[in-house]
């Protein structure tokens, strides 16, 4: 029997300002995304900005759907963005932030499990960690290197090859 840690840390900062100039732009642009949003049912706008190796940041917002399931998180439109159209690129990074039209906006929200996955691929595929900028309209933010850390124990491509 063996007791298992998984050890998680992130940083915090006090807000935009204390960013780093890359790490900010990116912020910033996710803050704009957020405006890319459909959002008619849950009045929850989200945006997210992809650093792509060659210089280019991809954004995307959620997408909605009178039939809920069908909606798109804003981190799997930009995701797919880039796969479709900047297949060579690396993803260095993502920010996400919110615009919640029924409430406040003033602090991180992280990727839902399904956009964890995703990230989780992409780090995979590329062979390079994908940093998360996580922050809302103001107030803190949180800057995690890896996508993965946020999904220990991930079911991944390795596990569906034969012999283990
Ligand atoms: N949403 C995102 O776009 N990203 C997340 O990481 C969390 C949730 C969207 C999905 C839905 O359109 C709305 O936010 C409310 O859940």
């Amino acid at each position: 029997m063996e007791k298992v840690v998984h050890l998680f840390s992130f940083v915090k900062y006090d807000g935009i300002d204390s960013l780093n100039p890359r790490d900010n732009a990116l912020l910033q642009q996710a803050r704009k995304a957020t405006s890319l949003a459909y959002a008619p049912y849950s009045k929850f706008h989200v945006g997210a900005a992809l650093q792509l190796s060659n210089g280019i940041i991809v954004s995307g917002g959620n997408q909605e759907n009178a039939s809920f399931p069908a909606g798109l998180c804003a981190e799997r439109v930009a995701l797919a963005t880039v796969s479709s159209q900047y297949p060579e690129c690396k993803i260095e990074a993502i920010a996400v932030s919110y615009n919640n039209k029924t409430g406040a906006s003033e602090r991180p929200v992280s990727p839902c499990g399904i956009c964890r996955q995703s990230l989780a691929e992409w780090e995979q595929k590329q062979h390079f960690l994908i940093k998360l900028v996580l922050g809302g309209m103001s107030g803190e933010v949180y800057v995690i290197e890896s996508a993965s850390l946020l999904l220990p124990l991930a079911f991944t491509a390795g596990d569906m090859k034969k012999g283990g």
